[in-house]
């Protein structure tokens, strides 16, 4: 069974017309431990794929699958991290960590969002209110907050955006261990390619292209590639 199945995906925002969903017959699976960089220019689906994949949004037509789940009845096999941290601005990190590890059942929780932050770098920034960090620095806290209940699946919708360039060898360490499960966006093509096992290209909420490996689409160098489908 796949740990990440599209079957015929289509989704459409409230005011889209029919013939233009966001998401259009996405067909597309990801063995365990598989690591898929989502490529594509601005409005090409790609935050669509991970918010239907992370319950937050219904398919209109299609699955949804997470280890043969409904994505929506999957969230706990589930990690999120995206441009929104959904961290408290006056509880401090230590306190966001505790407070979404009771609300999904983390044994050890005080322990566990100790050691998470340990390894985001913010152990010193633990008991500061999330209002009063750096946006880098709140962006450690909402990955250490999608790590808590060690979800099989991670879904990283540009989660360098705002992320200190320090920050991003504890997220590719926490992404690439533990044989997880990944769907990746980025604005970064070279860290997109350190983090990806292979890739896929959506255009206009379809998907275009499938790539086992990470150089290069039919020959075209991924670089250029994207650049051609911006320009169209
Ligand atoms: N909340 C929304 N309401 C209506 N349309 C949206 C919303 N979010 C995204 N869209 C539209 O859906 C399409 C796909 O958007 P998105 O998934 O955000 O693309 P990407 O992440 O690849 O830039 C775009 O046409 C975008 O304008
Ligand atoms: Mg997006």
């Amino acid at each position: 069974m796949s740990a990440l199945s599209a079957q015929g995906l289509t989704a459409r925002y409230p005011g889209q017309p029919v013939s233009r969903p966001a998401l259009l017959d996405v067909d597309l699976d990801l063995e365990r431990g598989e690591r898929l960089l989502l490529l594509g220019p601005n409005g090409a689906g790609k935050s669509t794929f991970i918010r239907v994949f992370a319950g937050l949004m219904h398919a209109a037509r299609g699955k949804a699958l997470v280890a043969g789940h409904p994505a929506r009845a999957a969230r706990e096999m589930v990690g999120v991290v995206s441009h929104a941290t959904f961290l408290y601005d006056e509880l401090t990190a230590a306190e966001n960590l505790r407070f979404y590890g009771q609300l999904y059942g983390v044994p050890d929780v005080a322990e566990r969002g100790a050691a998470l932050l340990e390894r985001v770098g913010l152990t010193h920034a633990a008991e500061v209110q999330v209002g009063r960090l750096s946006r880098g620095q709140q962006q450690r806290v909402a990955i250490a907050r999608a790590l808590l209940h060690d979800p099989p699946v991670l879904l990283l919708d540009e989660p360098d955006t705002g992320l200190d360039a320090g920050a991003f060898g504890p997220l590719e360490e926490l992404t690439t261990s533990g044989e997880r499960t990944v769907v990746l966006t980025t604005h970064n093509l070279s860290n997109g390619l350190r983090l990806g096992t292979r890739a896929a290209v959506l255009s206009r909420g379809r998907l275009v292209h499938q790539q086992p490996g990470l150089s290069s689409v039919d020959g075209v160098p991924l670089g250029h590639l994207l650049e051609e489908l911006a320009r169209a």
